[in-house]
């Protein structure tokens, strides 16, 4: 029963690539509170358990050794929802959150339909005192939004045990988390957010990353500042990106070098040296979801002004990607007909397994439109998430194959294509390469990863974003 605020069981809904790690990382640091990670995806859930932990639903380096320490200990992975909000202290919300696609916001707005379903079900099965805990990220106000359907089952209480009484608090805890550091930035982040208007509430929560986390990382807010700081940490995020890649353009046509630019702005202390590479242009599942929602969320209050300055962001984003297919083209001959690009990298970024938006997608849509032939290398992506990220409605059969490593991607290529930063790409053997390769052979570094000594020694051309 839960007469206190103390948390000694947790129940996370969603168990994707927030609400998976994030869990693991609390079982470990928590061993005396029993964490239940639940989801609607029976399959996702059995891949969580397998025995092989090979097969967890996502890779992210270092997650499989603690989901074996934890695993069955304190760290559960279920389809029984109902049963894990109706014995949990603490629920964390982790569903998803995208773009609506249609109805009102079409295009720009969250679509919380997930996290709807979610407060419905929790007021529904949930039982005494219950802290809820946004960790998706959402749109400034869900918070009230949710804290009235739970209220409105307050009704059912009647005739019930004072202690099964319902009774909830809402909280935002948004993740911070980046796919491929997942691990490390759960274990040390920058800052913890906790935004709340109740002291009992809040301070349960602090409790829990007190285990782990230093108590001046842990910052605590109104409900809408910490709602509202996680789409704002995002938008400024990628608005380091596309300025970079702005200047990349600019460079190309000046002979400035974007590295150089890169580091001499980035020493400055009031810029930073992060969030400066620039690359094919952003992608994953956040940016561009958190910056049209941002941009939603501006005209609704009417600040045009303000979400067509974000809305600026994601344009040169998309202008980004278009304009590397555009250089490939050209530099082969404005013709792309049966030949074969080697394509390095389909994840959006290095060390994870995740496609979404990545700028990969658009690249090799715009090749294959060409009318090349694509040969695909990626660690850790999948044939049939290739497939599925590039199919399109009026084609069956895609020009396109998925090959086990760089060489047999590279064999017979006109040119090689790196779209992702991965550490294997960094240290490739070029003699043997270019060897593989058929003349004039080139090789497009849209990541601006690839050791150009050794390369230009074998006489293949070179192109890197930002350089001319
Ligand atoms: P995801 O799609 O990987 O996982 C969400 C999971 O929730 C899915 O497995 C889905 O089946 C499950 N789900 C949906 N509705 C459900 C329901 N009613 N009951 C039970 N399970 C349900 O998504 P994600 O990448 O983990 O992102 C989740 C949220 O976290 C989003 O709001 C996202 O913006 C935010 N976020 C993501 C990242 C990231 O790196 N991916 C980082 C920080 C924040
Ligand atoms: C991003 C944020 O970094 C996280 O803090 C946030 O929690 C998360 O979104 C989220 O809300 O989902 P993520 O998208 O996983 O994390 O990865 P990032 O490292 O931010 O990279 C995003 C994209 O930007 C990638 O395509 C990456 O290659 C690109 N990028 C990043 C650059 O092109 N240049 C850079 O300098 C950095």
């Amino acid at each position: 029963m839960k007469e206190d605020f103390k948390i000694k069981n947790i129940c996370c809904i969603g168990a994707g690539y927030v609400g998976g790690p994030t869990m693991t990382v609390i079982a470990k640091n928590c061993p005396n509170i029993e964490v239940f990670v639940v989801d609607i995806n029976e399959d996702r859930i059995a891949s969580w358990n397998d025995k092989d932990f090979n097969k967890l639903p996502i890779y992210e380096p270092g997650l499989k050794e603690i989901v074996k320490q934890c695993r069955d200990k304190n760290l559960h992975f279920s389809t029984n929802i109902d049963e894990s909000i109706a014995n949990a202290d603490m629920i964390f919300i982790s569903v998803n959150t995208p773009t609506k696609s249609k109805g009102i916001g079409a295009g720009q707005a969250s679509d919380l339909k997930w996290v709807e379903l979610s407060a419905r079900r929790i007021a529904d099965h949930a039982r005494g005192r219950t802290i809820v805990v946004e960790k998706s990220t959402l749109p400034v106000k869900t918070a009230e939004t949710i804290k009235t359907i739970l209220d409105s089952y307050k009704k059912n209480n009647h005739g019930i045990k004072e202690k099964e009484k319902k009774e909830f608090y809402v909280l935002s805890s948004p993740e911070f988390l980046a796919e491929g550091t997942a691990i490390n930035d759960l274990e040390n982040p920058d800052r913890v957010l906790i935004g709340g208007d109740d002291k009992n509430a809040t301070k349960a929560l602090e409790d829990i990353y007190l285990n782990w986390v230093k108590k001046e990382k842990i910052l605590k807010t109104n409900l809408w500042s910490s709602e509202l700081s996680k789409l704002t940490a995002n938008a400024f995020l990628a608005q380091k990106i596309s300025s970079i890649n702005s200047i990349s353009a600019l460079c190309e046509e000046t002979g400035a070098d974007v590295k150089e630019v890169s580091k001499a702005i980035g020493m400055d202390t009031r810029i930073g040296s992060k969030f400066l590479s620039s690359g094919p242009g952003f992608g994953g599942s956040c940016f561009k979801k958190d910056i049209l929602n941002l941009i939603y969320l501006s005209n609704h209050y009417g600040l045009e002004e303000v979400g067509s300055y974000w809305g600026k962001v994601l344009e040169i984003n998309e202008w980004q990607q278009n304009r590397i297919s555009k250089v490939i083209t050209k530099k082969l001959f404005g013709n792309l007909y049966k030949k074969k690009l080697s394509i390095l990298g389909f994840a959006f970024k290095a060390n994870t397994n995740d496609t979404r938006e990545s700028p990969a997608i658009n690249i090799c849509k715009d090749l294959l439109e060409e009318g090349a032939y694509l040969s695909i290398y990626d660690p850790k992506v999948e044939l049939e998430q290739v497939q599925n990220d590039l199919k399109r409605n009026s084609e069956k059969n895609l020009n396109l194959t998925i090959a086990k490593t760089v060489e047999e991607s590279a064999n017979n290529a006109d040119a090689i294509v790196v779209l992702t930063e991965w550490q294997e790409f960094k240290k490739l053997n070029w003699q043997t390469i270019a060897k593989l390769m058929r003349t004039p052979s080139w090789v497009f570094d849209t990541r601006g990863i690839i050791n150009t000594k050794e390369l230009k020694s074998t006489g293949i051309n070179f192109w890197r974003v930002g350089t001319s």
